[in-house]
């Protein structure tokens, strides 16, 4: 069954020289051979005047259905070349298939990157950064990584920097030099999109953010704007927004590596159901939305007693999506159900503030299929190895600016028009 489905979330790091996947050692020999006379060792951190207000912005090219992705493009490297990437609040480090040569690469949307010789060390403490816990490098010079992602895919590769331009809002052009990993074995997931890799934009020091915060460059503010016609942006810094009209809830310390805003009940109807205490992480790299079994078993019994004596039948020979219904005739917009479903929404508990609400309306959790049924894009995430927690996807996130401040270590969001990427300084709110 094809779902379209990307999950991007991190679930693994694993660096360190033996750590990886068996196999590849004679190929990371190549790679230290290779590498072996190049002069690293000195980070360079180029202080910059800091550019308080500004902001990255990135156009957003993509859709949940039926691409089933969104990316942005990056220029990177001297002569800028462009690579499509995929921004996913899931996990931190960036990167791309690479020419270290590559043993395993996926499709691309353009030729390999190919690296510079400028190395991280393994002391540094990005490298340090992908570790849990102890590490040890076996070779100094170079910082080995490997990331896997919940719906399997993976990468494996070495930590590498080179120059990025980025433009301002302002008008600024930067050419910060970052890290980033090059990926040189691949394994696909359960559906990897065709692109160059990945944008990494969770909380952790390795991602791009933090390293252009800390140069000094932009505020380790991230957002989003996915369009539900497809498209939207994407952006780095905090002055796009309106911060005031901004319903913000504070960042759950209890998760290190994601973006979770604490626990939420789910609200059905405008009505508690019961389904409290729902650890919910804010996901990008996601297509569609995740409950725990028992939460998304509550919430399909829910739906289906909801359609009960209603001209809508379930769509078994559509699998496009585990639950999809037709109606008389084929649906051509999400609108056309509207009468048949409940809006939904997530209640986050502040402690002492007013509760949050995340609303979820019909739009940001059903799909048309393209035999015009109407499918339920929230899945059962325990099928896919989730336990403790459920993930908001892009299809909820839809239509709205979504924030992560790691400044503030809180998360925001407002509905807003998406269509259209601000020009500088102006709100899109
Ligand atoms: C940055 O600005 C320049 C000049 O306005 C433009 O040509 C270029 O495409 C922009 N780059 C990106 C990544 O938006
Ligand atoms: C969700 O997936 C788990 C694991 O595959 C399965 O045991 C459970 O029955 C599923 N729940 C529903 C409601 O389909």
């Amino acid at each position: 069954m094809r779902e379209g489905k990307v999950i991007m979330l991190m679930m693994m790091v694993l660096v360190g020289f033996g750590l990886s996947v068996e196999g590849s050692s004679d190929w990371q020999q190549k790679w230290w051979k290779w590498k072996s006379r190049t002069s690293i060792g000195a980070i360079s951190s180029q202080v910059n005047p800091v550019a308080a207000s500004s902001s990255v912005l990135f156009k957003l090219y993509g859709n949940v259905y039926p691409d089933g992705f969104y990316f942005v493009q990056i220029n990177l490297g001297q002569p800028p070349k462009p690579y499509f990437l995929d921004p996913d609040t899931g996990s931190d480090l960036t990167w791309l298939q690479c020419d270290a040569p590559c043993i395993h690469c996926t499709e691309a949307a353009h030729p390999l990157y190919r690296p510079t010789n400028d190395l991280v060390v393994c002391k540094d403490p990005l490298c340090a950064s992908l570790h849990t816990g102890d590490y040890k490098c076996d070779n100094p010079e170079q910082c080995d990584y490997e990331v896997e992602y919940a719906d399997g895919g993976s990468s494996l590769g070495v930590l590498v920097k080179d120059v990025f331009t980025l433009n301002l809002t302002s008008g600024i052009r930067l050419s910060p030099r970052l890290a980033f990993g090059c990926g040189y074995d691949q394994l696909p997931g359960v559906s990897t999109p065709p692109l160059d890799g990945v944008l990494g934009l969770g909380k952790g020091k390795s991602s791009i953010v933090s390293q252009l915060q800390n140069q000094g460059l932009v505020h380790n503010v991230i957002g989003h704007c996915l369009s539900g016609k497809g498209g939207g942006f994407v952006f780095f810094g905090d002055d796009i927004y309106d911060a005031s009209k901004v319903n913000w809830t504070p960042m759950s310390q209890d998760s290190i590596k994601h973006y979770s805003a604490g626990s939420a009940e789910l609200i059905f109807g405008g009505k508690g159901v019961g389904l409290k205490n729902l650890d919910v992480i804010f996901d990008s790299g996601s297509s569609y939305s995740y409950l725990n079994s028992q939460a998304y078993q509550a919430l399909l019994s829910l739906v289906i007693k909801e359609l009960n004596g209603k001209p809508l039948k379930e769509a078994k020979d559509d699998l496009t999506l585990p639950f999809c219904w037709k109606g008389r005739k084929p649906f051509k917009r999400v609108h056309d159900v509207r009468k048949y479903f409940k809006p939904l929404a997530l209640s986050f508990d502040n402690g002492w503030r007013p509760k949050t609400q995340f609303e979820i309306p019909l739009d940001a959790y059903l799909i048309i299929s393209s035999k015009g049924n109407a499918c339920l894009g929230i899945l059962n995430g325990t099928e896919i190895g989730l336990q403790n927690f459920n993930i908001i996807g892009d299809l909820s996130m839809q239509d709205k600016i979504v924030i992560y401040d790691n400044e503030k270590s809180a998360i925001g969001w407002s509905s807003a028009n998406c269509d259209r990427p601000p020009k500088s300084n102006t709100l899109v709110m």
